[in-house]
């Protein structure tokens, strides 16, 4: 994998690999959430890790983390950042909780959200693209995220208002979790939201 960039939070940096999600304002909207919280003892799972951006923001902060990835460049990329910034994160490739045993208290997830109409992708595009109306990606991962939450466990989600809102609310609903939008940010042609799903 070639490094093609680099890009910074606090005092952590983080390179950036080819087909590699670059972190954007969503993970950077993300970021700023996680890092006001203690995750000191806590079991966090970051789901589509890319860099490893945010799985290591809360590793930093005493979080126990795995961090998984469909693509396999994401893999060696998370690691590499891991140990750049003197990380502890537990990386592998995963599609979804296809290798996931445990339960978390925390799985973040900065979806692929965007709607899309082709459907062979490349990895660079399967990083952002969430299905024909933009919310398939992220339904698929409300049906099965639950059941890798503690009692009282929490996922902290990213999507946009092109993702199909009204969709992706039912699905929480329907799983029983109790949504909060913990941030919402007007860019150029959408609006990103930070959610946080409680289940009890
Ligand atoms: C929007 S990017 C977010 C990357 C990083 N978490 C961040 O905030 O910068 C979405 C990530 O999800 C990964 N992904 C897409 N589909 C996935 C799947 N089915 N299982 C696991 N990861 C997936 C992509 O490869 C990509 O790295």
């Amino acid at each position: 994998m070639v490094k093609i960039g680099k890009v910074f939070f606090k005092d952590l940096e983080f390179e950036v690999f080819n087909e590699v999600y670059e972190p954007r304002e969503d993970s950077y909207m993300a970021a700023e959430y996680l890092y006001s919280k203690e995750w000191s003892g806590k079991d966090v799972l970051d789901m589509g890790t890319g860099t490893g951006f945010l799985g290591i923001i809360c590793s930093k902060k005493g979080g126990n983390v795995d961090a998984v990835d469909v693509n396999p460049g994401s893999i060696k990329n998370a690691r590499k950042n891991a140990e750049l910034n003197n990380a502890k994160l537990n990386v592998f490739e995963s599609y979804l909780f296809d290798e996931i045993s445990k339960k978390y208290d925390a799985i973040l997830f900065n979806a692929p959200y965007l709607p899309v109409e082709k459907e062979n992708l490349s990895e660079e595009e399967k990083a952002w693209a969430g299905g024909k109306k933009g919310h398939e990606k992220i339904v698929e991962f409300l049906d099965l995220a639950p059941e890798y939450l503690k009692k009282k466990g929490v996922i902290i989600l990213v999507f946009s208002s092109l993702s199909g809102e009204d969709t992706i609310k039912d699905k929480i609903d329907e799983k029983g979790l109790e949504s909060t939008v913990l941030n919402e940010k007007k860019v150029e042609w959408e609006k990103l939201l930070l959610m946080k799903c409680s289940k009890f």
